[in-house]
Parts: structure tokens; sequence; C-alpha cells
């Protein structure tokens, strides 16, 4: 299969790549798979006192549209209030990327990834 450029970008260059401490009380994350295939994905969001999103980063252990996936996400709720960011949709990280029906699940990945980093959050700050 052919990647679409953004993909490719993504890849090559992916954004954010890197981890937080979960010690942190300001640190969401969320770790998620995918059954489909095996591949996994960590993603956490450093948050403020006004539950904007001020820090993203990932490690993903997959395939490239999945590490392109999560590298997009983390530069689209970097700014974002946790309500902004849970509103992302796998269908618009997939489009952004043009992803064939195959790779759809991994935007799914990316978008689990964001809720379970902001229950994580919310869990701990409760
Ligand atoms: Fe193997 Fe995604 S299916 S890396
Ligand atoms: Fe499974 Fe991309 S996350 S193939």
């Amino acid at each position: 299969m052919t990647y679409s450029k953004k993909v490719i970008d993504h890849y090559e260059n992916p954004r954010n790549v890197g981890s937080f401490s979960n010690s942190d009380i300001n640190v969401g994350s969320g770790l998620v798979g995918a059954p489909a295939c095996g591949d996994v994905m960590k993603l956490q969001i450093k948050v403020n006192k006004d539950e904007i999103i001020e820090d993203a980063c990932f490690k993903t252990y997959g395939c490239g549209s999945a590490i392109a996936s999560s590298s997009l996400v983390t530069e689209w709720i970097i700014g974002k209030s946790l309500s902004e960011a849970e509103s992302i949709k796998n269908t618009n990280i997939a489009e952004e990327l043009d992803l064939p029906p195959v790779k759809i699940h991994c935007s799914i990945l990316a978008e689990d990834a964001i809720k379970a980093a902001i229950s994580n959050y919310r869990n701990k700050n409760k």
C-alpha cells in the first residue's frame, strides 16, 4: 500500500515524541492497543489549572498510519481545552491523513488514546 504525503511527513518527522512522568499530578496518560494488529500507542497530556492542554507527547509501536495519527493529534490538542480535545473524532484524523479503509483503525487508536489520557487525568484530579 502507499502512504499519503501527510502520513509520510509525520512518519519521517514525528512531532512531540517522548514521555512525561506519571507522578506529575498534571499529567494524564492513555495507553491503548489495537486488537486487529497488536499495535500500541501511549499518549500523554500535561494540563494546566484552567483545563487547557499545555503539552502533549506520544510513543507508538506500530504502523506508519498509527505513528502519523498520534503525531498529528498531539499537534491538534496542544492549546485546546479538555472538552475540545475530547471531541476529536477518528474521522477527522483519517480525513486529514487520507487514510485508506484498512488503516481507519489506526486513527481510532489515536482518538481512543486522547480519551484515555483525559480520563486518566480526571481520575487523578477528582
Ligand atoms: Fe502491524 Fe500496524 S499492523 S504495525
Ligand atoms: Fe494497526 Fe495501524 S494501528 S495497522
